[in-house]
């Protein structure tokens, strides 16, 4: 897929690029071999060991994030004997015990007892514990894992990091009844390429529209990411009292949107950071995960016309009918706004480099 590096004279990509299964197929490398945000470590207060189906109903990788003294790992939840899944839900033990053999793991991943195996020879080596290496960030509290090898995410967080100095992070926890899944019928692009423009707002949200200052509006683009800046109109729905981000004061800020190659959504808001991940199921079928991270004493708002939640139902709707409308062969491809789909067209350009 070629997309022009001037978007004044590209295209958008051709609809074969969501409608295609090969297509979307060879997009899974993409995925597989990016850091993915699993969890926040206000998690793993009460528990010692979190299961993570990454992908689940995709690629299916099963993995544990696991926590002893204050060390976190992202341990293979699968046991080295016979294959079987280890943990199906949060635990708070210092062992990790197969139910099928009775073969017991430390929470680093070494074999702690393993019953049967006295006459095995070079048992246990390396190849039976279940630490396999994978790497693990923990950025702000964020943990992020990546079971391939793309480590493209770290720059752009490090940059991302530099910009938010200022936020609350410590006081930020997981907050569960907050937290939603959606799934939506529609390519997991059109839902990031929604989101990468500002310049539907004051067409779909009419609540979020008077919220913010629609002229004031910015799009910074950044590597293998985009950051989106929206002023308030009102200095009281603002970020932050003092400080500033790419030149504008974050007492006039009303929320920040960054999104990171391929599929997270980090937005700060005043009242906390909600993480949007969105995970491809099928071509036509998406998981949208909203995971909510309010800071102490604050609380997402949710049935307002402004609020999250309304919000995202308006995204979804003009999402499924581009999904319907992409499939006409009356449409192939079409011309972005140079003033306004920046971010958009920067996400084109990165995903049809790994096409
Ligand atoms: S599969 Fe785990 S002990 Fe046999
Ligand atoms: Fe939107």
């Amino acid at each position: 897929m070629k997309i022009d590096k001037n978007i004044e004279l590209a295209k958008t990509p051709p609809s074969s690029f969501y409608t295609s299964e090969s297509i979307f197929k060879k997009n899974k490398s993409t995925f597989e071999n990016s850091y993915q945000f699993v969890c926040h470590q206000t998690e793993l207060i009460k528990s010692t060991s979190i299961p993570i189906n990454l992908f689940k109903d995709w690629l299916d990788i099963p993995l544990l994030i696991t926590k002893e003294n204050d060390d976190i790992f992202c341990l293979s939840n699968v046991c080295t004997h016979r294959g079987n899944i280890l943990c199906d839900k949060k635990d708070h033990k210092n062992k990790l015990v197969c139910n099928y053999h009775g073969r017991s793991f430390n929470l680093n991943g070494s074999i702690n007892h393993a019953p049967g195996f006295k006459k095995t020879k070079n048992f246990p080596s390396k190849d039976d514990s279940i630490n396999k290496n994978i790497n693990l960030i923990n950025w702000n509290g964020l943990l992020f894992v990546n079971a391939g090898r793309n480590k493209s995410i770290l720059k752009a967080l490090n940059e991302i990091n530099e910009m938010v100095k200022w936020y609350p992070f410590e006081k930020i926890s997981y907050d569960k009844s907050a937290s939603k899944t959606y799934t939506i019928g529609a390519h997991w692009a059109l839902y990031c390429e929604n989101y990468l423009e500002g310049f539907h707002i004051s067409y779909v949200h009419e609540g979020l529209s008077s919220d913010i200052d629609n002229k004031s509006y910015q799009t910074v683009l950044l590597e293998h990411a985009v950051l989106q800046v929206a002023k308030s109109q009102n200095k009281t729905d603002s970020l932050c009292e003092i400080g500033e981000i790419n030149n504008i004061a974050l007492n006039e800020v009303y929320a920040l949107y960054f999104w990171l190659f391929p599929n997270i959504m980090i937005n700060f808001y005043k009242w906390g950071i909600s993480v949007n991940i969105i995970e491809p199921l099928e071509k036509e079928k998406t998981r949208i995960k909203f995971i909510s991270l309010p800071i102490k004493g604050y609380k997402q708002s949710f049935g307002e016309t402004n609020s999250v939640d309304h919000i995202e139902l308006e995204d979804q709707k003009v999402v499924i009918n581009v999904q319907n409308g992409i499939k006409s062969k009356f449409y192939d491809r079409g011309r972005y706004s140079a003033e306004y789909e920046k971010g958009t067209h920067h996400f084109h350009r990165i995903i049809s480099r790994y096409l």
